[in-house]
């Protein structure tokens, strides 16, 4: 089993469906840390409840944004990382980090990338009248939020929603995708080859074949 890291900065609920879905005997990762750059994320305490080793990394106590990383980095290493989840995390990674770990570090989006790249997604997505939602997994790469796609979700926009009830739709689908993304990294059936998504054979038409 790979030794994974999620990295957090909030309520950590597609943590906790990573944590969760590890648990499962058969499952190819293990969560073996939960990181933070923020002291109060939630998601340190539902970790720690779940038993997951944690660690915060508090990117203010660090003069730059190497010197932040440096540390994170350091401490993957320490705890024999392989594999790095983003789960919520809200700091931008300098291009060495994401290149130290290319092909070993994803990501959940709450759009259907490549649309709505950034902050605020649902917003957006209703202000641009979109009638299909979703989210998106996809490795990370220097640019923010423009890495090949692994796996992807839908949710309808229906009349008369907010940002918080499409928010609401979109977050379960975060949390059944992102478990299935990570299982497919993790055994082999994604990688990242030459900048593209290589799939194993059978999985492109949906594991029918
Ligand atoms: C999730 O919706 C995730 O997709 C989004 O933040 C939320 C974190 O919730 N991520 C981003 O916007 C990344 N740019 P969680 O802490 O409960 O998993």
């Amino acid at each position: 089993r790979r030794r994974v890291a999620i990295l957090i900065s909030g309520r950590g609920s597609n943590m906790a469906s990573l944590i969760e879905a590890a648990r499962s005997p058969d499952f190819p990762a293990e969560i073996a840390l939960v990181l933070s750059n923020r002291p109060d994320a939630a998601g340190l305490e539902r970790a720690k409840e779940a038993g997951i080793a944690t660690l915060c990394i508090d990117h203010k106590a660090h003069p730059t944004r190497e010197d932040f990383e440096k540390a994170m980095d350091d401490a993957l290493k320490e705890h024999d990382i392989a594999f790095i989840c983003l789960a919520g995390f809200m700091r931008v990674l300098t291009d060495w980090f994401v290149e130290r770990w290319a092909g070993r570090m994803i990501n959940i989006h709450p759009s259907l990338l490549p649309l709505f790249r950034g902050t605020h997604t649902h917003r957006r997505a209703l202000e641009e009248g979109v009638l299909v939602h979703g989210c998106t997994v996809h490795f990370v790469v220097p640019e923010l939020d423009a890495g090949p796609i692994i796996a992807q979700a839908t949710v309808p926009v229906v009349p008369g929603d907010t940002e918080d009830t499409l928010a609401a739709r979109v977050i379960v689908q975060e949390h059944m995708l992102y478990p299935q993304a990570l299982r497919m990294v993790c055994d082999g059936t994604a990688r990242l080859e030459n900048g593209k998504v290589a799939f194993s054979r059978g999985w492109d038409a949906g594991g029918a074949l």
